[in-house]
């Protein structure tokens, strides 16, 4: 596997300069509500005709916002560190119901390249369900694990070679720098985590920990598998599952950082405003079109959803398909994410300009205590951008 720090550097010359800029810290709370304001990005209309179908949830927040939640005072309050926490555990392999509440887990001890975070707000991923269901249980921890991969929080405590956090910062990140290969025991569902500094970001000001939960694994996948296909400013992109988690930021990335001439994008009806809201400049209902089947090519296409096998039939000859999930038909490839605080703090720019939101599932944030309708909502594979869980305690 390649390390996505040697590609930052190839691809730096292909971003916006950071220098150009200019700071933009967002005065007001934008978000997708059912309720418009002056202050709020208008709800895309087929997501108002969807009320029913979303539910009496209050929004689908795709948010940039200079207000910090108050969870950032309650967790910076933290004073003496328990030996016992919180968490959810399983002990073996199989569906939600193997996911236990466990009030005295053991608080991981840190090494001393670490810092340990009291998490504020964590975010799901179908990684976690998957491993829980022992798909990978080839190269994973032994049991029993603490789930969970994103975190947004605040460092408790730093190891003693750790260089770039002290007590008190705001971070976020991605807790598991190989996916798959070996992920920490000890998760980001918990009271408290330990990370190593490298997979950490400072939080980006104009984003509460809910916000900044959502995005660590899904933006860098976002990011690695941009920067792996060779994309770049005034090239064409059709990502399948552009309404997921990594396709919301894919589509953003691509547009907002990269300068793609032209995005398209694929959701069920219901999604095809959001989709056009992050940038897609074609939304296709793959419930009524067979994308396979237009007329167009792309110069990549980012398959997040496992249909390798179509997305090369619409790709350019000598273009990319990268493919996250499910077989791969060549000239497709499959690359794993991995965890690097540095493709954040890259990004953080995009993040506290408002070039690139968080997109958050109407559903949720989830509290602690409904972890397991969490993942069982996770699992249907209808999510909206991400599931959050918060607050966590
Ligand atoms: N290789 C890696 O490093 C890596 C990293 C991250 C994720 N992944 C994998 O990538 C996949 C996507 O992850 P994610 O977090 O983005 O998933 P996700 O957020 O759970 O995806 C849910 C979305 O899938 C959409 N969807 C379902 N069927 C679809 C279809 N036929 N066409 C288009 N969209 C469809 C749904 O939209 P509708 O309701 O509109 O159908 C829903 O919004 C997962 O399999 C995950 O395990 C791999």
């Amino acid at each position: 596997m390649l390390a996505t720090t040697s590609t930052l550097s190839s691809t730096a010359s292909q971003l916006t300069p950071l220098s150009s800029l200019s700071p933009n810290p967002f005065s007001v709370k934008f978000s997708f509500t059912f309720r418009e304001n002056k202050n709020r990005i208008a709800v895309p209309t087929s997501l108002k005709s969807q009320r029913c179908q979303l539910s009496a949830l209050p929004a689908l927040r795709v948010s940039a916002s200079s207000q910090s939640a108050p969870t950032s005072v309650e967790a910076s309050k933290v004073s003496a560190l328990p030996s016992e926490m919180k968490a959810w555990v399983y002990g073996e392999y199989g569906g939600v119901d193997v996911l236990k509440f466990d009030t005295k887990v053991a608080v991981p001890e840190l090494l001393e390249d670490q810092v340990l975070v009291k998490v504020v707000a964590a975010a799901l991923n179908p990684v976690d369900f998957k491993r829980r269901q022992g798909k990978f249980q080839n190269t994973d921890s032994p049991l029993p694990t603490v789930p969970g991969y994103d975190v947004a929080g605040v460092v408790v405590k730093v190891g003693s070679k750790v260089k770039d956090f002290k007590e008190g910062d705001e971070v976020y990140g991605d807790i598991n720098e190989k996916a798959l290969e070996g992920p920490k025991k000890s998760g980001s569902l918990a009271e408290y985590t330990a990370v190593e500094e490298r997979l950490l970001a400072l939080k980006p000001k104009n984003l509460d920990f809910v916000q900044a939960a959502a995005l660590p694994l899904a933006i860098e996948t976002a990011y690695e598998g941009l920067e792996r296909t060779g994309f770049s400013a005034g090239k064409s992109l059709l990502v399948l599952n552009g309404a997921g988690g990594v396709g919301s930021l894919v589509i953003q990335l691509a547009k907002h950082v990269f300068g793609a001439s032209r995005v398209a994008a694929t959701s069920s009806t219901g999604k095809l405003e959001l989709l056009k809201s992050l940038g897609a400049d074609l939304a296709i209902d793959y419930t009524k079109e067979n994308f396979e089947e237009l007329p167009e090519k792309f110069d990549v296409v980012y398959d997040a959803i496992g249909q390798c096998d179509k997305a090369v039939k619409v790709v350019k000859e000598g273009g990319s398909v990268v493919a996250l999930t499910g077989a791969v038909t060549p000239p497709g490839f499959r690359f794993v994410v991995t965890s690097n605080g540095a493709v954040l703090k890259k990004l953080n720019p995009y993040l506290e300009s408002g070039k690139v939101k968080a997109v958050i599932d109407p559903k949720g944030p989830f509290p602690f205590s409904k972890l397991v309708e969490a993942f069982s909502y996770l699992e249907t594979n209808r999510a909206t951008g991400k599931v959050v869980i918060h607050p966590i305690q």
